[in-house]
């Protein structure tokens, strides 16, 4: 997967899944009953490390990807994230630019340093053939659930916000690119093989506040973690993103992009840099059904991208009710011949 993601083509291809470490598999379920709540769980190096080992050992993966969250940079800028049970994440809203500047750098980094002993500890039991992914959201994803307070949304009050007081809004998302770049960092220097930035509400935005929000502050990130020394392949996944993620592939500085589910694969790899490296698509929910055509679609995929460096991958996350069966086709039609 590593090679991929510098550029080589490799057949058959390589694949991971987005949040494949979860509750579809009963011994993360185990796991995760041992933990006081979900917070908590991303904290405990010895439990983040299983839940990340697990997906690898039972599908033999070719990607690991962190077990830890998006909001936990949030957390350690000081805006009391909480997780309640059936109802997803909650977080104090921030209104100015300053609300997520209250903590130093030092101290953000020292509170999410257990996540750096969960990479170390992974590194350490994972076959050095399997790339481990380190990961943070973008600035503009994390500073939805900073403004909103929660995800999931139409967006329109960040959005709103980002048109009434923008300063405000530049200054929350250059607090976010400059604590994400030193998390970035500390996961690179503990193992991680390779980075992904997740920006899951890419959708719906103006070309203009694209640029501003998701392009500027993602080309930011980057440069600063290859100022910082970071020489690991980045993986960007615009989620929702429409044709502006040929803007986000062009422009960005990421070394490979991450498709959705909506995204058409022929006229997408007709658009993208030539010998970008992509990931995806397969709808999460083609995985849930099953049925007769699941291998059908995976060999669609791979055939739509055969002229570029492929990791196989869904379009967005594995979800709870997921049946392990439907994974282990996908795994299957992709490793036996034609
Ligand atoms: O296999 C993996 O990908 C594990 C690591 C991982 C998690 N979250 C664990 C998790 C990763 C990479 C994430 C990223 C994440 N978190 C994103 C970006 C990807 C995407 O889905 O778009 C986002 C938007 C979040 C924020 C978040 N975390 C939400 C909205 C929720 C609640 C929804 C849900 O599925 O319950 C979480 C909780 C969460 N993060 C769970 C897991 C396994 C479920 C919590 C539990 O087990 O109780």
């Amino acid at each position: 997967m590593l090679k991929v993601l510098k550029g080589e083509r490799i057949d058959p291809v390589p694949v991971w899944m987005m949040r494949q470490a979860g509750r579809h598999l009963p011994e993360y379920r185990e796991v995760r009953a041992r933990a006081r709540d979900f917070l908590d769980f991303c904290y405990s190096p010895s439990l983040a490390a299983e839940a990340t080992l697990q997906p690898v050992r039972r599908y033999v993966m070719d990607g690991a990807i962190l077990f830890a969250d998006i909001l936990l940079v949030l957390d350690a800028m000081g805006r009391n994230v909480r997780f309640l049970e059936g109802e997803g994440p909650r977080v104090d809203p921030a209104t100015r630019g300053r609300d997520l500047a209250g903590v130093p750098i030092e101290k953000v980094l020292a509170k999410l340093a257990p996540v750096g002993e969960t990479v170390e500890r992974v590194r350490a039991g994972l076959d050095p053939a399997v790339t481990l992914i380190g990961f943070a959201g973008s600035p503009w994803t994390v500073g939805v659930y900073a403004i909103e307070g929660r995800g999931g949304t139409d967006k329109a009050d960040s959005r709103r916000f980002g048109y009434e007081h923008p300063l405000e809004l530049d200054g929350m998302l250059e607090q976010l690119v400059e604590a994400s770049a030193h998390y970035l960092k500390m996961q690179a220097d503990a193992g991680a093989d390779a980075l992904m930035l997740f920006e899951s509400w890419a959708e719906g935005l103006p070309e203009d506040a694209f640029e501003r929000w998701v392009i500027g502050p993602t080309a930011r990130l980057v440069k600063r973690l290859r100022a910082l020394g970071v020489t690991q392949p980045i993986l960007g996944f615009p989620r929702g993103a429409g044709m502006l993620v040929q803007d986000y592939a062009e422009r960005t500085g990421v070394n490979a992009v991450g498709l959705d589910t909506a995204i058409p694969l022929k006229r997408a790899n007709a658009i993208l840099p030539r010998g970008m490296p992509v990931q995806g698509n397969l709808d999460p929910m083609r995985l849930v059904a099953g049925g007769p055509d699941l291998e059908a679609r995976v060999k669609e995929i791979v055939a739509a991208l055969k002229d570029r460096p492929h990791i196989f991958n869904l379009g967005h996350g594995v979800t709870p009710e997921t049946p392990i069966a439907h994974v282990e086709r996908v795994l299957h039609a992709l490793r036996s011949p034609a």
